[in-house]
């Protein structure tokens, strides 16, 4: 039997994006608006669950893990964590996506740990505006530790923007300078509404169609999209070693070349990001002898991923649950 992760439409699935929590220690406002609730205390799943997960997830060909939170790297048992995915036969790749509150302290120990793909969280290079979007003055510790990380011998690293109408959405050209001599993809994500934001969505929300005419008549021109690449939508300019990237999960054909699955922090295991409750697969993630178990369980679920996200079929009600299942 073929034993590897492929859907209906013919997509394969070698990303595995990961929550390992959904606390926060930022208050971003378009994440949080009513700020943190401390609900409920959940029980994250166990590094010997994660580990369970990812060598199943491995063996059906996913080679890319990507931890996400809430913030990652609040839990206390980071860094065995990843140093545990890292050594997982078939796992080359191990990314993060984080608000880089502890990136400046811990970025070099990471990368011995196994971490190769970064992704930070820089909601505006504007210190002030910075702290009023995040809750923290942190931002000139965060660029330092992007900075060391650019030292570091990490594959790839990219920072993230969500636009904001008349917030961050006319600060474009600020983030420019970082990308004259910095490897650096600046990406610019457009607001998605969830469950709980609709005012907020309204009040902000902003095409990044706004974004992209900016960027052409600034001589930035658009990479034709490579079937395996990311969410993003990348621009390149000869003058700039950086590039700029748009993701615009609205956008009609962005759902073609899905390559990733989801696991929340509690391990339900999702399809989407947008709009399907999630598949409880912690049962089957309590011992190693419960591998094919497991592997037969993910691809059973993979055969009711549907071709696109719901807001496709015209249900603007459909809403990503983004601190359950990481961004
Ligand atoms: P890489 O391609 O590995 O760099 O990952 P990424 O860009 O998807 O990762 P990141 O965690 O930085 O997420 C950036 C934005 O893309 C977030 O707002 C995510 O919610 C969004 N995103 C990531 N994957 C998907 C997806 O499958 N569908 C939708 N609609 N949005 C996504
Ligand atoms: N819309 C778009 N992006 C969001 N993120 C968090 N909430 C939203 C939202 N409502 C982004 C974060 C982070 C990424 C993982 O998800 O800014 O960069
Ligand atoms: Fe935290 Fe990320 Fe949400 Fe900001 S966007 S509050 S950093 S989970």
């Amino acid at each position: 039997m073929n034993e590897s992760l492929v859907d209906p439409y013919g997509r394969r699935f070698p990303y595995l994006r990961l929550s390992l929590t959904d606390v926060c220690n930022f208050s971003c406002q378009y994440c949080l608006p009513d700020g943190y609730q401390c609900g409920e205390k959940k029980q994250f799943l166990t590094e010997t669950e994660i580990k369970n997960l990812i060598s199943a997830f491995a063996e059906l060909g996913t080679y890319k893990v990507r931890l996400t939170g809430g913030e990652p790297t609040i839990r206390k048992d980071f860094d065995d964590i990843l140093s545990t995915v890292s050594r997982i036969p078939g796992v080359e790749q191990v990314a993060m996506t984080t608000n880089g509150y502890r990136l400046k302290q811990n970025i070099t120990k990471w990368v011995n740990l196994g971490l190769t793909h970064l992704n930070v969280s820089v909601d505006s290079l504007d210190a002030n505006l910075f702290h009023s979007l995040t809750g923290h003055n942190r931002l000139k510790e965060i660029i330092q530790g992007i900075d060391l990380a650019l030292e570091s011998p990490l594959k790839q690293i990219k920072l993230n923007a969500v636009l904001l109408k008349n917030v961050n959405s006319h600060q474009i050209d600020q983030y420019t300078d970082l990308l004259k001599t910095k490897s650096i993809s600046m990406r610019f994500i457009e607001l998605m509404q969830t469950g709980d934001n609709h005012d907020y969505f309204q009040r902000y929300h902003v095409s990044s169609q706004v974004i992209k005419n900016h960027l052409f008549s600034r001589g930035w021109t658009e990479k034709i999209r490579d079937k395996a690449a990311g969410p993003a939508v990348e621009y390149f300019h000869p003058e700039y070693q950086g590039s700029f990237g748009i993701i615009a999960p609205y956008s009609k054909d962005f759902c073609d070349s899905c390559n990733r699955l989801r696991v929340s922090a509690v391990g339900d295991f999702h399809l989407c990001l947008f709009g399907e409750e999630g598949y409880s697969i912690r049962h089957l993630l309590q011992s190693s002898a419960q591998k094919q178990e497991l592997k037969d369980a993910l691809r059973y679920h993979l055969d009711f991923k549907k071709k696109s996200h719901f807001l496709h079929d015209g249900n603007p009600g459909a809403t990503p649950n983004l601190a359950s299942v990481g961004g």
